[in-house]
C-alpha cells in the first residue's frame, strides 16, 4: 500500500498567513464595508517599476517574432539574468563564478525545495523567532529541529553554542520578523562554527536591499570562510515588488563540499531534472532590474517603504513602546502593550482600530507577548493605521 509521509502530521493544522487571513476574512464578513490597513503579511503594494514593466512587454514581444522567439530555457538560468545578478555582487565586492548563481522562482520556494539537497537524518537549526516556513519545511523534510530562542538580552541576534550539533544552521538577517541584523562579526562567528561543525548555512538574505548601515553585510559571501559552509538563498519579491510575478536567486559556491559531495553539483543535477527554469519574460524583467534605471526606479519605492516604517515607529516612540528593527529592515518588531499575548493583541487591533498585523507567537513560542508591522502597506493606510495606533496605545 502506497505510504503517506507522516511528517504531515507533526505539522500546525494550517500555515501562519492562512491563519491571519481567515480571521481577517471573518471579521470583514461580520463588518461589511470595512477597509482593513493591512500591516500584515509582507506584502507589497507599489507596481513594479517602469523599466521592469518596459522589459516583460518586450519580452512578449520577442515571443512573437520567430528570430527572437525562446523555447525551453536553461534550467539554472538565462545568461543574461545570472549576469546582471553577478554584477549586482561585484558591485559589493563579492566576487563569484556567473555559474554558481541559480534562477529561481522566489526564495520561499527555494528554502523547501533546497532540502532535496540533504538527507532526512539531519538536525536544523532554527533562530527563533522565525519565518514559519523554515520549521515547516524542516519537518515535512523529517529533520530533527533544534529551536534557538532569542529575546531582547541579545537584541535577537543569537551566537551559536558550540554544545549544539547542528546540521542546517538558517540565518535571516535583515531578519523576519524581528529587522534585526547581524554585524560581520556575529556572522564571521556562525560561519566559523559552520565549518568546524561541518554544518551548512541557509542564508536568507530576501531583505538585504533595506540595509541603511554601511557596516552591515548584505551578503553572507561578504564573510570570509563563506564559501565552503553557506548557501545564499535570494528574491525580488521585496526588492523590487515580484511577491506576485517571481523570481529570484540563489548562491551554491562550487567549494562548499559535504560528505565527499559537492552541493553546486548536486543543486545542477536537481534543477536540470525538476525544472525546465523561470519563464524567458520574467527572467527578462527580473534582469532590469539590475540595470541603472532599473536600480534606480527599484530604490524610490523603497524608499516609500522606508517612510512607512519611519511613520510607524514615531508612533510607538511617542506611546513609549518597545521595538527593535524598522531601521535595515521593513519590519517592526513591537512589545505588546499592557502585558498582551500576541494573539491577544492582533484581535484587539482587529476589532479596534481595523488594522491587522502578525502576532509574534506565530513565528516560534519566543515570540510571545511580541507583534511585528509591516511597512509594505500602501502609504496613505500606513499614516492613518499610525494614527489610529497612538490613539489605541494612549487609552
Ligand atoms: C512575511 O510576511 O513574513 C513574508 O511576506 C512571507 C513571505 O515572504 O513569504
Amino acid at each position: 500500500m502506497i505510504k503517506m509521509n507522516q511528517h504531515y502530521k507533526e505539522l500546525k493544522s494550517s500555515y501562519l498567513f492562512y491563519n491571519i487571513s481567515q480571521k481577517t476574512q471573518q471579521y470583514c464578513d461580520e463588518h461589511p464595508g470595512t477597509h482593513l490597513l493591512k500591516l500584515g503579511i509582507g506584502d507589497v503594494t507599489l507596481p513594479l517599476a517602469g523599466e521592469v514593466i518596459k522589459a516583460l512587454h518586450g519580452a512578449v514581444d520577442d515571443q512573437a517574432e520567430k528570430e527572437t522567439f525562446s523555447g525551453y530555457m536553461p534550467e539554472c538560468g538565462a545568461d543574461y539574468f545570472l549576469s546582471a545578478v553577478n554584477s549586482y555582487y561585484q558591485a559589493r565586492g563579492v566576487q563569484l563564478a556567473q555559474d554558481e548563481i541559480f534562477v529561481s522562482s522566489g526564495a520561499s520556494d527555494e528554502l523547501g525545495d533546497i532540502l532535496d539537497l540533504f538527507a532526512e537524518d539531519n538536525t536544523a537549526l532554527i533562530m527563533e523567532p522565525a519565518y514559519p516556513a523554515y520549521v515547516d519545511a524542516n519537518v515535512m523534510a523529517g529533520h530533527r529541529i533544534v529551536h534557538m530562542p532569542s529575546g531582547r538580552e541579545n537584541g535577537f541576534v543569537p551566537d551559536p553554542d558550540e554544545s549544539i550539533d547542528a546540521d542546517l544552521i538558517y540565518i535571516c538577517s535583515p531578519n523576519n520578523p524581528t529587522g534585526a541584523v547581524f554585524s560581520r562579526e556575529q556572522l564571521k562567528r556562525w560561519v566559523d562554527y559552520a565549518n568546524t561543525k561541518g554544518a551548512v548555512i541557509l542564508f536568507d538574505a530576501a531583505y538585504e536591499c533595506f540595509i541603511e548601515d554601511e557596516a552591515i553585510p548584505h551578503s553572507i559571501f561578504e564573510i570570509e570562510g563563506a564559501r565552503t559552509c553557506a548557501i545564499e538563498i535570494c528574491s525580488l519579491s521585496k526588492t523590487a515588488g515580484f511577491t506576485g510575478t517571481r523570481c529570484g536567486y540563489t548562491v551554491i559556491p562550487r567549494d562548499l563540499e559535504r560528505g565527499g559531495m559537492v552541493l553546486h553539483d548536486m543543486w545542477i543535477r536537481n534543477r536540470t531534472t525538476k525544472t525546465n527554469g523561470i519563464s524567458c519574460i520574467l527572467q527578462k524583467g527580473a534582469a532590469a532590474v539590475f540595470t541603472p534605471a532599473g536600480q534606480k526606479a527599484v530604490r524610490e519605492n523603497i524608499m516609500v517603504y522606508k517612510n512607512n516604517a519611519k511613520v510607524l515607529m514615531e508612533a510607538l516612540d511617542t506611546c513609549g513602546i518597545w521595538y527593535c528593527g524598522g531601521k535595515n529592515a521593513p519590519y517592526i518588531w513591537m512589545k505588546c502593550p499592557d502585558g498582551a499575548g500576541s494573539w491577544e493583541f492582533f484581535d484587539r487591533l482587529l476589532q479596534e482600530t481595523q488594522i491587522v498585523g502578525t502576532p509574534g507567537e506565530g513565528f516560534g513560542s519566543c515570540g510571545e507577548g511580541y507583534f511585528r508591522l509591516s511597512s509594505f502597506g500602501d502609504a496613505e493606510d500606513t499614516r492613518e493605521a499610525a494614527a489610529r495606533l497612538k490613539k489605541l496605545l494612549k487609552k
